[in-house]
């Protein structure tokens, strides 16, 4: 596989997309999306110039939380494929040059997954504090105050030993106890296990809550919870002190380190804290994490000085650790969040063509290059456990539903009659085959964008770095040779160009061509340039 151009780690100018599985391409047609389709599709992936692609869980799974709830974490859940699927996904990958990055979900496990099971046979168990126990309050209920990110409290009472279990999630995703030598040492095993087939690394679930307080204290409640709140308005109403992010979480990601390093494997971990100074713990130095989705900028709406603040901290903060997301498949859609259509689109594209400028690895979601916001479901329709489990809340399904490769039955993702997650067809205007090849469609300005990427990622030999401007809606960022500028605002405004021989490479709204600026540049509304010295 490549290094990075100038012999840095392969990461340091790789373009990262993220795949959700069952939503990418249907291989065997059954109205899932597995490993066959995916395979199918590479040449899509190589075509728009991507270096990594993270593949969400295949592995075997009751689907509680379609897949991060896993049951066996050394083989392929029969939908998706087969083990030899996944052989044969890393051979075809590597062949066009792209690496492949397993989800692994490590705080918790399927309720399903032996190790569960047996834990559940009593106190006797040598699986037993595998995961975290504890006895009920003195008024019978659960033993602290944590709440589930997907609604109510994050016990569960075991009849059977008059114990409670703890799940940040759902109950059927039982809290692995990471302060148990034995559980990291099954760990070590099963990241051995997937770098030995050949997986370039990791994006880790959750990695921000493996460990909790060893008292399981009660987290500080900052409101009342309102009632009929939403399960991230019950979550946001406490300050999670004990049950996230403990002082020594990020030592976990040190020990992977050292196992990622014989392999050359990238670890990428979602960190969802809004603290900077916190998320920066787990990839200062290099030797934990190498990059982490701080989250922030997959949920932000369109409030361009909230957008500038959030990307001017995240880089100035985190720097070369964060992973540029701004779509995953827990969130609506950018193009939905920054205001819908056109200008939705147009404003997505800013932010990832600013990216390229910034240290970090710029990613993309699945469908994010053809300019898309999210999808319907068909009415009645709800797969998330989120939306099934409490009454109003939206939950994820919008942005998962299928990806458009073309007009007609099923949008060429399934040759079922129905896919997974039944959806609104999607007109050709909107897919894979209607974009491709046409002028300054979505899809064609993204591989232009990437297309230029590779062609000048060897300028950006230097860490970035944020110049000054007194426009705060103004984004300049230079790295080596190469700079971004975004104009967040809704007028055109000047920019200052740094001193000596530059050209506009590429411009958000018109694509790539090339002239040079000298002392100033207009930057259109809403808009991002890329130069060159
Ligand atoms: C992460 C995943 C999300 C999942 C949760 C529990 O946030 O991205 O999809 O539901 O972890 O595993």
């Amino acid at each position: 596989m490549p290094d990075a151009p100038g012999g840095g780690r392969w990461w340091e100018t790789a373009v990262g997309y993220e795949v959700y599985l069952r939503s990418f391409a249907d291989g065997t047609g059954d109205g899932t999306g597995d490993l066959p389709g995916l395979i199918d599709r590479l040449d899509h992936l190589e075509a728009l110039g991507i270096d990594v692609v993270w593949v969400t869980p295949f592995m075997p799974s009751p689907g509680a939380d379609h897949g991060y709830d896993v049951a066996d974490y050394r083989d392929i859940d029969p939908p998706f494929g087969t083990l030899a699927d996944f052989d044969r996904l890393v051979a075809e990958a590597h062949a066009r040059g792209i690496r492949v990055l397993v989800d692994i979900v490590p705080n918790h496990t399927s309720s399903e997954h032996p190790w569960f099971l047996d834990a559940l046979s009593g106190p006797a168990s040598n699986k037993r504090d595998w995961y975290l126990w504890r006895d009920p309050a003195p008024d019978g209920g659960p033993p602290n105050n944590w709440v589930s990110y997907f609604g109510g409290p994050a016990w569960t009472f075991d009849p059977v030993s008059g114990q409670y279990y703890c799940h940040l999630f759902l109950p059927e995703q039982p809290d692995l106890n990471w302060r148990n030598p034995d559980v990291r040492a099954a760990f070590d095993d099963i990241l051995r296990y997937w770098l030995d087939r050949g997986a370039d690394g990791f994006r880790i679930d959750v990695a921000h809550s493996l460990l909790k307080d060893p008292d399981l204290r009660d987290n500080p409640q900052l409101s009342e919870i309102p009632p009929g709140a939403d399960p991230m308005n019950a979550f946001l109403s406490f300050q999670h002190l004990h049950d996230m992010d403990q002082d020594d979480n990020p030592g976990i990601f040190r020990r992977w380190n050292t196992i990622a390093a014989e392999y050359d494997a990238l670890l990428l971990g979602e960190i969802a804290l809004d603290d900077f100074e916190r998320v920066r713990r787990y990839t200062d130095g290099g030797d934990a994490l190498h990059r982490v989705f701080a989250l922030r900028t997959t949920w932000m709406a369109w409030n361009p000085a909230y957008v500038a603040e959030s990307v001017r901290d995240l880089a100035t903060t985190v720097g070369p650790g964060v992973a540029w997301a701004f779509s995953c498949h827990d969130q609506p859609r950018p193009v939905t969040r920054f205001g819908g259509g056109v200008r939705g689109a147009e404003r997505t594209m800013v932010l990832s063509a600013l990216s390229l400028a910034l240290d970090g690895m710029p990613f993309l979601y699945q469908g994010q290059e053809l300019g898309i916001g999210d999808g319907e479901p068909l009415t009645g329709i709800r797969e998330d456990p989120i939306a099934v489990r409490n009454e109003g809340a939206a939950g994820r399904d919008g942005c998962r539903t299928p990806m458009p490769w073309a007009e007609g039955s099923q949008n060429g993702f399934t040759t079922a009659p129905t896919a997974w997650l039944p959806s609104r067809a999607r007109p050709s205007a909107e897919t894979v085959e209607g974009q491709r090849s046409r002028d300054g469609s979505w899809l064609e300005r993204h591989r232009e964008l990437l297309g230029l990427w590779r062609r000048v990622r060897h300028l950006a030999d230097r860490p970035a770095e944020l110049l000054p401007t007194d426009d705060d809606l103004m984004i300049i960022a230079r790295r080596g040779r190469l700079v971004a500028i975004a104009n967040l605002s809704e007028h055109p405004a000047d920019a200052a160009v740094p001193e000596g021989d530059w050209s506009v490479v590429f411009s958000s709204r018109d694509g790539v061509g090339e002239r040079t600026v000298e002392g100033a540049v207009v930057v259109p509304a809403e808009s991002a340039l890329l130069l060159r010295g």
